[in-house]
């Protein structure tokens, strides 16, 4: 307890206090002011403040998500992986050739992302370089903290124009990542990003590895989200000893990689990940759309593989880690009641998951994932009580009521960037 003289009165006591009343026996008023005045009476008692509606949590990372896919998020979940790609993908990718579609398309993913309470994203964006140069500019503008790639693949042979040569998609992954530093935004960084080994040559997927390493970048791609894929993978790479390998041999397992799926990862994999200090990113909303598949996230933790969340836009519909979160409780809880000794995640894990899990997936736990002195100040001001009634965001057995409603200060590096500052602050420049 503290005392201090203020105003009028001789003396203001903050504590918590404790007394009988003729009511109660003991009533106990904790955090409560109690003030003196200057002949020693008592003369004010101010109650405890109302219990706290708000509280503060880490910024969610959203490990992996296509920001031109926002464009059609929420439709055509109708086809598996690879006729969804066929279909709905790339015709829509391809179109962002167009810098003022990119524009629209970028600024609302950005925006609903970060009012969503993502603070870092780690993106696609397409095979075009300029484009992926204006999400980095409009990812800066808005203030997220963003990992992005410009996406390489130099073998298509369902949308031939939505492809590159080998030649080509190296020289503007190098242009790409030049005209990115040389901008010199603070919270935006390039990865090097091979689609996934279906759409890449191996001689293209060597290229990549070696400029990640020679630059000492970040890599993302998919890795075994489907069967279809990880067959037609292995009849791809017969060299290679398994999907992983495909990615391990063209030196695209490091520290700083971040593969997203890995439904159909063996032990041995996923020792590989381990090994190599590779992560992976759960996105469940995705591998349930498009009838994917399961990742079992406890054998994956057992690995102790690095792991973050991530939407997947537009393979899951929702741009919003809220949902990922419970989705990566509901699919745990499936598994649990298939089989008994499987041990669901808790809401604790899943929060820790898509915070500090998604931190240490990006290699970025030295920065930014919870609260630890020296960290960057990327927080959510979150508060729970509605017009309706005290509705508990991450409620142990109802985490299903909250959502971007309940944000109502997003803060990355310090910096709040929502509510959004004036628009023609944020006018992106062409
Ligand atoms: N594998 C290759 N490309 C994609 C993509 O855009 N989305 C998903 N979910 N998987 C992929
Ligand atoms: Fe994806």
């Amino acid at each position: 307890a503290t005392s201090s003289r203020a105003g009028g009165l001789e003396r203001v006591f903050r504590g918590t206090f404790i007394h009988s009343t003729p009511d109660a026996a003991l009533q106990i008023l904790e955090d409560a002011l109690l003030g003196v005045d200057s002949v020693g009476k008592v003369c004010h008692i101010y109650p405890p403040p109302p219990p706290r509606c708000e509280f503060f949590m880490p910024g969610l990372v959203d490990t992996h998500i296509h920001a031109p896919q926002y464009s059609y998020a929420g439709t055509g979940l109708d086809m598996p992986l690879l006729e969804w790609l066929k279909t709905y993908t790339f015709p829509a990718e391809s179109c962002f050739h167009d810098l003022d579609l990119a524009r629209r398309v970028y600024t609302q993913v950005v925006r609903r992302t970060l009012k969503n309470g993502t603070t870092t994203a780690c993106y696609f964006a397409t095979i075009h370089t300029d484009a992926s140069l204006l999400l980095c500019q409009i990812t800066d503008v808005f203030g997220q903290r963003g990992l992005v790639g410009k996406v390489c693949m130099d073998r298509n042979d369902s949308l031939p124009r939505y492809s590159e040569t080998s030649q080509e998609s190296q020289a503007e992954t190098c242009r790409f990542i030049e005209e990115l530093l040389n901008k010199q935004y603070p919270l935006v960084k390039p990865v090097v990003t091979p689609r996934f080994a279906l759409s890449c040559t191996g001689a293209l997927l060597g290229q990549l590895g070696a400029i990640a390493k020679k630059n000492n970048l970040h890599i993302q791609s998919h890795i075994s989200e489907n069967p279809e894929e990880v067959k037609l993978v292995k009849e791809l790479f017969p060299e290679a000893e398994s999907y992983t390998d495909v990615y391990h041999r063209h030196n695209l397992l490091t520290d700083k990689t971040v593969m997203a799926h890995g439904c159909y990862l063996t032990d041995q994999e996923l020792d590989l990940f381990h090994e190599t200090g590779a992560a992976l990113s759960h996105c469940p909303n995705s591998n349930i759309s498009l009838r994917s598949g399961v990742l079992n996230v406890r054998n994956v933790l057992r690995h102790k593989v690095k792991l973050g969340l991530g939407t997947d836009v537009a393979g899951g519909y929702s741009s919003s880690m809220l949902d990922t979160m419970r989705r990566t409780l509901d699919v745990s809880k499936i598994l649990g009641t298939l089989d008994p000794d499987y041990h669901s995640l808790t809401m604790e894990e899943v929060f820790r998951l898509a915070t500090l899990g998604g931190s240490q997936a990006l290699s970025m736990d030295q920065q930014i994932g919870n609260f630890e002195v020296g960290k960057d100040f990327d927080a959510l001001r979150v508060n729970v009580k509605v017009p309706d009634g005290p509705v508990d965001l991450f409620q142990r057995d109802q985490p299903k009521v909250g959502d971007d409603w309940n944000i109502v200060e997003v803060f990355v590096a310090g910096r709040k960037v929502v509510p959004f500052s004036d628009p023609s602050n944020l006018a992106v420049q062409s």
